[in-house]
């Protein structure tokens, strides 16, 4: 694909218009300039049905794919590579770079709204897609408190809602001073740009923390950079257990909230999830459903969006309580398990959301399902396994991600429903092992 630089000087030497159309304007391209420039426009389904862009290629996007097909929407995914998770299975999968502005540009032109499979996309890029007039789900000023972990604990705490201690330090008095009021150990974060519990730390010491702080520095003297406002800091949670509230939003401000989840995390990445969160006392799971919608209403969140939270006891009645840990606006890890377990699984709901569609019924199919993560083992054959746990459980379901294997990579995940937890754990947990390879039979 040209980038809109590249495009625009096509256009200059055919003495073409190539300015940008203006809010309100349709977002339609010059035909003869996509075919010269390489861009093939994605193909509409006759009978009015729109295209709906995704900004990254990862397995999110690509699970978008089968509930696009089933609706006759035209999904188009501005992909990292050609061989993407997403762009295996999306004809219309551009290549370009999430933060090359003319590039998304050009590929938000041909797109009626434009979603995320990441929260990367640098603020200038959003900003330029903004005054463009192009629709996003979610905007950037929701989009904001889900790429930046400092920006979230301020709203939060400004709306009131439950979360741990934390501090904003950029020095090692900051530092001092948080350790003073939680004691050590404690945990640190950088605001940006971290997953899978990259760019999360355990630290005992002022020294654990002497690297971030050098670059914490470094970052504000140049004002970019990961640690630019700094370092998170908060109370190391004694949780119960992590819960995550799934919600969809859209843009007419229509809700709708999954049940709670129970999430089992193994070295910061998501294992296995539990829907509903068994046990999960009913008060509780209101009250953590409300802060789900309250806080996707008070962000201006549209599409699905996910509340990582951790169930604590009340230290004034020793009740049941929640405490949030993170936001994600977009489909998340947590809601994988609604693909078969629910009446509308995520990422139909997703679609529904950022296209203004009436949204579907959360309600679950069966008593439980469980998920679990296939993270990549030493075994970069997978298809060979198909036969052993297909012949083992008629009742799995299976998603490839279609991505290479690399140790700890996420590259699938199984969803298994029934009434018997145990039982269910059990199977998924099988499936999950010996995709990774970690057991051969
Ligand atoms: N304040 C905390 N106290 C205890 N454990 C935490 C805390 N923050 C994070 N963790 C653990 O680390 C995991 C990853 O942290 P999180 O902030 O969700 O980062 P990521 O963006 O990598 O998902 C969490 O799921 C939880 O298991
Ligand atoms: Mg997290």
């Amino acid at each position: 694909m040209l980038s809109g630089t590249d495009r625009a000087a096509l256009g200059r030497c055919l003495g073409l218009p190539t300015g940008m159309p203006r809010a309100g304007q349709p977002r339609r391209s010059a035909p003869l300039l996509d075919i010269l420039a390489g861009v093939t426009s994605p193909q509409r389904a006759p009978g009015g049905f729109p295209v709906v862009g995704i900004i990254g290629g990862g397995q999110l996007a690509r699970m978008c794919a089968a509930p696009a097909a089933e609706l006759a929407i035209t999904l188009s995914v501005l992909a990292e590579a050609p061989d993407a998770a997403a762009a295996l299975v999306v004809p219309s999968s551009p290549v370009g770079d999430h933060r090359d502005v003319e590039a998304v540009r050009a590929f938000a032109r041909e797109c009626d709204v434009v979603t995320f499979d990441h929260e990367h996309v640098p603020p200038d890029v959003l900003a330029a897609l903004e005054a463009d007039g192009v629709a996003l789900h979610p905007s950037p000023s929701a989009l904001v408190y889900a790429q930046d972990k400092l920006a979230m604990r301020h709203k939060l705490t400004e709306i009131d809602v439950a979360c741990p201690a934390w501090a904003q330090a950029r020095t090692v008095a900051d530092v001092e001073a948080f350790a003073e009021q939680v004691g050590w150990p404690f945990v640190a974060k950088t605001p940006r740009g971290g997953y899978d519990g990259k760019g999360v730390r355990v630290v005992a010491s002022v020294d654990e923390l002497s690297d971030w702080l050098a670059q914490a520095e470094s970052d504000a003297a140049q004002g970019s950079g990961p640690l630019r406002d700094g370092i998170l800091l908060e109370e190391k949670v004694d949780f119960v257990r992590e819960l995550a509230v799934l919600v969809a939003r859209s843009p007419s401000d229509q809700a709708a909230a999954w049940p709670v989840v129970e999430t089992v995390q193994t070295d910061g990445i998501c294992a296995e999830v539990l829907a509903p969160a068994p046990d999960l006392h009913p008060h509780l799971a209101a009250v953590a459903t409300e802060a789900g919608l309250r806080i996707a209403e008070n962000l201006g969140v549209t599409g699905v969006f996910a509340v990582e939270m951790f169930e604590v006891r009340d230290p004034e009645t020793g009740g049941p309580a929640y405490v949030v840990n993170e936001l994600a606006m977009r489909p998340h890890n947590s809601g994988h398990w609604s693909m078969d377990g629910a009446v509308t699984g995520q990422f139909e709901q997703h679609l529904r959301a950022v296209l203004d569609l009436p949204l579907g019924a959360p309600a679950p199919r069966e008593p439980f399902t469980v998920m679990a993560n296939v993270l990549g083992g030493d075994y970069p054959e997978l298809y060979p396994a198909y036969r052993h746990i297909m012949a083992r459980d008629p009742g799995l379901k299976v998603h490839l991600y279609g991505k290479g294997v690399r140790p700890g990579r996420k590259i699938g995940h199984v969803n298994v429903s029934g009434s018997d937890l145990g039982d269910l754990r059990e199977r998924a947990g099988h499936a999950a092992d010996y995709l990774s390879g970690v057991i051969t039979e």
